[in-house]
């Protein structure tokens, strides 16, 4: 199923920055690769994917929300995950994204893509036994980011977790320091706000009494964040 926004509008970031990467049907031919999304994690997609599912939980009943498609079976392996009775909902800005994950899953799939702007208000709050944000966070301004990490606390339930897996400050003698500053700084403009910050600079104010618990990987250059609700 795919439920359309009343009017979703492409934010101006992703039209300016990211054209190449999601929006262009070329963008979409090129990167849908398992080998290429590995490639630009240098190796690490399987290891950080099975950190983000593995935090979620072997078995994933209830509701999960995704927030943003991702290309490479991330979602494949996600709703592998869960059992029957279980759903998925995965919210998305750009129709193209939702058509290529579409593409991805088995027709069966307990799968709704939402076209709609992940920091926009979500419709219904605390409706969500867990929400997973995989490498979206460093594509946002700042302003973003704050709003979307706020509404992906609104959709879960209390008890519920949130999984954040995405780009870290690495260690200061990891050997692509330079090299990934270079990139990140030249595609990526806002991605180095996470070697700046911990992600607990952009949370609600209202769950800084919660654990963040963050794990590093690769020498620090990725992380998991996970946090109850
Ligand atoms: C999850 S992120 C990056 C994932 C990772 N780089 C990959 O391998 O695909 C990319 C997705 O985020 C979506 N996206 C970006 N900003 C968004 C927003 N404000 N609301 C909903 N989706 C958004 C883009 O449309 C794109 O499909």
């Amino acid at each position: 199923m795919h439920t359309p926004a009343p009017a979703a509008s492409i934010p101006a970031y992703l039209r300016e920055t990211y054209w190449w990467a999601y929006m262009h049907p070329n963008a979409v031919r090129l990167f849908e690769r398992q080998w290429l999304v590995n490639l630009i994690l240098w190796g690490n997609f399987a290891k950080l994917r099975d950190a983000a599912l593995d935090a979620m939980g072997e078995s994933l009943p209830g509701r999960t929300l995704q927030v943003a498609c991702v290309y490479g079976d991330f979602t494949q392996r996600l709703v592998a995950r869960v059992p029957e009775g279980g759903t998925v909902d995965v919210v998305d800005v750009l129709p193209i994204q939702l058509a290529n994950l579409r593409r991805k899953l088995p027709d069966a799939a307990p799968v709704t893509l939402v076209e709609r702007d992940a920091s926009d208000p979500v419709p219904i709050a605390g409706c969500y036994d867990r929400v997973v944000l995989f490498f979206l966070l460093h594509e946002m301004p700042a302003d973003v980011r704050t709003r979307t990490l706020r509404e992906a606390f609104r959709a879960v339930k209390p008890g519920g977790k949130i999984v954040i897996v995405d780009y870290h400050r690495p260690d200061a003698s990891h050997p692509l320091r330079a090299v990934m500053r270079w990139i990140l700084r030249t595609f990526e403009p806002y991605a180095l706000d996470l070697w700046r910050h911990d992600l607990a600079h952009w949370l609600p104010r209202s769950i800084l009494d919660r654990e963040v618990v963050k794990q590093t990987y690769w020498g620090g250059l990725y992380q998991r964040v996970v946090i109850d609700a």
